[in-house]
């Protein structure tokens, strides 16, 4: 069965974790800090903070900045819901913001004039924006949008792992002032679980550190201090240094994985674009994409077939397609607690009901790939 997306571990991976496992320590400690160092060094940021999930980053960041009620946070609703499940936690409201039907990331000019209210002016607090698939968002605009109106940016990187923008690698902390990573098996590079804060403040980072040990100082920062002190209320959202292992050697190949699932996003491309019915995310020519995911929004009206025709047939020739995503604002849990007009997101609503992510991932054959394309022409022409 051909996937939408599947991890790639080698024979270097697993002696990587192997070594760990003989070592007397197996939770945070010395590779942790190898892992944050080349996690700095490749993504150019001057802090690095791993932890246990792109999950516990977005709620590190949300307890850090200390959003309290009223505050408004801005976010995509074409994300996972991870991405606003933090505010929602920290007890603060999202305020969802519709999509460019292009780019497929959340259109900043439409935060702009949601800030043209002065009671969402005066509640706003920051932006989280998701880089689709790992499409960049403009995040020059974004900047000058948060620098403007005094909110933080926060930039979830989490399928953007590689990906350039204006011709930089080291974007996302250069614009966002938080930037969240997963490492989940499904991502560009993997931990099995885990994920990392990375950012250019030193006062926020030891901050992420203390929190996610429980709020409390590491031996490493006060040798001789029994009991060690609970300073601020935190979690345990570490990653131990098992999955640091294979963290580390999983990045050494993150460049030859991008390649890969550069070159099937351009096969697909190529392919694809002489369909009717089919479009294509835009990707400035700026910018590189890490292509996490490959999406396409097929006009099934009128195709004059439904996506359940498209996903039988698929699954039919074992190939599973995968929808990215349930606007977060249908999901059943913010349908009850938050009252949202789905008129206000004529983009969002446009982009679920076409969006389909056809397979891509490292170990992807390019026969695989030009069978995905084959199975998509005679969809369209039974
Ligand atoms: C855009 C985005 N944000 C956040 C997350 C949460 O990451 P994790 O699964 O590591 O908790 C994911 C993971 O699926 C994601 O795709």
């Amino acid at each position: 069965m051909i996937n939408y997306g599947k991890h790639f571990i080698d024979k270097n991976d697993i002696k990587a974790v192997v070594s760990v496992l003989k070592k007397k320590a197996l939770t945070q400690g010395k590779v942790t800090d190898l892992f944050e160092k080349k996690l700095k060094e490749y993504f150019g940021s001057k802090y690095a903070v791993a932890v246990s999930s792109g999950t516990s980053g977005l709620n590190l960041i949300a307890n850090c900045l200390k959003w309290k009620k009223d505050d408004i946070i801005f976010c995509s609703p074409i994300t996972f819901a991870a991405g606003s499940n933090c505010i929602v936690n920290q007890g603060a409201k999202p305020f969802f913001i519709d999509i460019d039907p292009n780019t497929f990331n959340l259109n900043f000019n439409l935060v702009e004039k949601a800030l043209q209210n002065k009671n969402i002016r005066k509640n706003a607090k920051a932006i989280i924006a998701t880089d689709f698939g790992g499409n960049p968002c403009d995040w020059k605009l974004a900047r000058k949008i948060s620098n403007k109106y005094n909110l933080k940016l926060i930039n979830d990187n989490c399928h953007a792992i590689g990906s350039s923008y204006d011709m930089k690698k080291n974007y996302a902390s250069k614009y966002a002032d938080f930037v969240v990573h997963s490492y989940h098996a499904v991502k560009n590079f993997t931990t099995g679980e885990g994920g990392a804060i990375l950012t250019n403040n030193l006062n926020f980072s030891k901050k992420a550190k203390l929190l996610r040990n429980h709020g409390i100082e590491s031996f490493s920062l006060k040798k001789n201090s029994h009991p060690r002190a609970m300073l601020d209320l935190g979690y345990n959202y570490r990653l131990p240094d098992i999955l640091c292992s294979l963290g580390i050697s999983q990045l050494s190949r993150l460049n030859k994985f991008i390649k890969k699932r550069n070159q099937i996003a351009n096969l697909y491309r190529k392919k694809l674009k002489g369909l009717e019915n089919i479009k294509m995310q835009n990707i400035d020519k700026n910018d590189f994409s890490s292509y996490h995911l490959f999406s396409v929004l097929i006009d099934f009206q009128k195709l004059k077939k439904t996506r359940e025709e498209l996903f039988d047939f698929f699954y039919k020739n074992n190939i599973k397609l995968q929808i990215h995503y349930l606007p977060i604002y249908k999901h059943t849990f913010y349908k009850k607690k938050f009252k949202i007009n789905e008129k206000n997101f004529p983009n969002t609503e446009k982009f679920y009901k076409q969006q389909v992510s056809l397979p891509i991932y490292y170990d992807l054959k390019i026969s695989e790939a030009r069978k995905v394309i084959n199975k998509i022409e005679q969809f369209f022409f039974r």
